[in-house]
């Protein structure tokens, strides 16, 4: 069985991996330093408490596990935060990366696929956005996940290093078997927020907004289900394991559902009126951002599963009904 290394495995997204790739007949190694992951979503395999920003820690992994291929989602990710506070954000998500790709160069392991997003385009020119969508980010994620994919491309020109980085659009939904969900202290993102106004844990959720340029006046987003991410890495993974070139795809459905869309859904799909009230826009936000996945389905053979809107608040949905106070409850 080939191991491969997650770090940030006890994240929303590196958690659900590692239940996909166990499945598909890979043994994931978790590193997580646990600052936003959670305990209790590592399941899967050997678990390592710690940063990849500790070469010691790296080395200790690597002598115990011979590694086939490192994947990485565990960069801090939000994007006010990271306006607020850069040096947080260059830090763990551009220098430590550094210290796993030195380390990782070191040991001659050679296989990497990044977590990278749709925030590396900035305000987008033209929709959907394609792969080759110039990349002007407009905040410090963004330009953090972008600082990552140059270093892969030097690495991969200087040391041979092979590197898929994969943009996601809104990742939303939870694993459809319930087990896994998202779970973010502080959270900030559209679909938990509505579905925890639905539990009665908010008074109503804000709109941010609706004077936009879209059909409704609110924010228009591609969300794209955990799940089907997981298939695009494991396909990434394949890809590289069999000597292919790596690149950069998007991963995103091609569709776009709005702030007030997205509202009505949940309404629909937990019974419950969920109060909203509408706010001053949020700073640093587009109108619409939907990508073209072509590239994903025609280079990796990527076939997402749980496109539909409604699947993607359902599955959500089951998972915080029955986890209305996170991994602890
Ligand atoms: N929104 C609201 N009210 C809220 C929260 C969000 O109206 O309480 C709106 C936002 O304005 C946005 C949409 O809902 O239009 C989705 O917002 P999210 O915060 O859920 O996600 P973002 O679109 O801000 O996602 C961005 C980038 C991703 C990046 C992510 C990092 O598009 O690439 O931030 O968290 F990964």
């Amino acid at each position: 069985m080939r191991n491969i290394l997650v770090v940030g495995g006890a994240g929303y997204i590196g958690s659900y991996m590692c239940k996909y790739l166990s499945k598909n007949g890979y043994q994931p190694i978790v590193l997580d330093s646990l600052v936003y992951g959670h305990r209790e979503a590592v399941k899967w395999g050997p678990f390592f408490e710690g940063s990849m920003s500790s070469r010691e820690l790296l080395n200790q992994i690597f002598s115990t596990y011979p590694i086939s291929a490192v994947m990485h989602f565990a960069a801090f990710c939000y994007v006010g935060e990271s306006v607020t506070e850069p040096a947080k954000y260059y830090r763990n998500n551009v220098s430590s990366p550094l210290t796993l790709l030195e380390t990782m160069q070191e040991q001659n392991i050679n296989n990497f696929i990044f977590s990278s997003s749709c925030a590396t385009y900035g305000e987008p020119l033209e929709i959907p956005i394609s792969e080759t969508h110039p990349q002007h980010p407009i905040n410090p994620y963004g330009r953090t996940k972008l600082m990552v994919e140059q270093m892969l491309a030097d690495f991969g020109n200087a040391y041979g290093l092979k590197s898929v980085s994969l943009r996601y659009f809104n990742a939303a939904g939870a694993d459809p078997d319930g087990e896994l969900g998202e779970d973010h202290h502080p959270e900030t993102h559209l679909i938990p927020l509505v579905l925890q106004t639905a539990l009665g844990q908010r008074e109503s959720v804000s709109i941010f907004g609706d004077d936009y340029p879209t059909k409704d006046g609110t924010c228009v987003r591609d969300y794209i289900h955990i799940a089907d991410l997981a298939q695009a890495h494991l396909l990434a993974l394949e890809r590289v394991l069999d000597g292919m070139p790596g690149g950069q795809y998007n991963l995103g459905n091609g569709e776009g559902h709005s702030v007030k869309e997205v509202i009505e859904t949940a309404d629909r799909i937990t019974g419950r009126a969920i109060p909203s009230k509408v706010t001053p826009r949020r700073a640093g936000d587009p109108a619409v951002l939907i990508g073209s996945s072509q590239k994903a389905m025609s280079e990796l053979g990527w076939k997402p599963a749980f496109a539909a809107l409604e699947t993607i608040i359902e599955t959500a949905w089951n998972w915080h009904k029955k986890h209305p106070g996170g991994y602890k409850s």
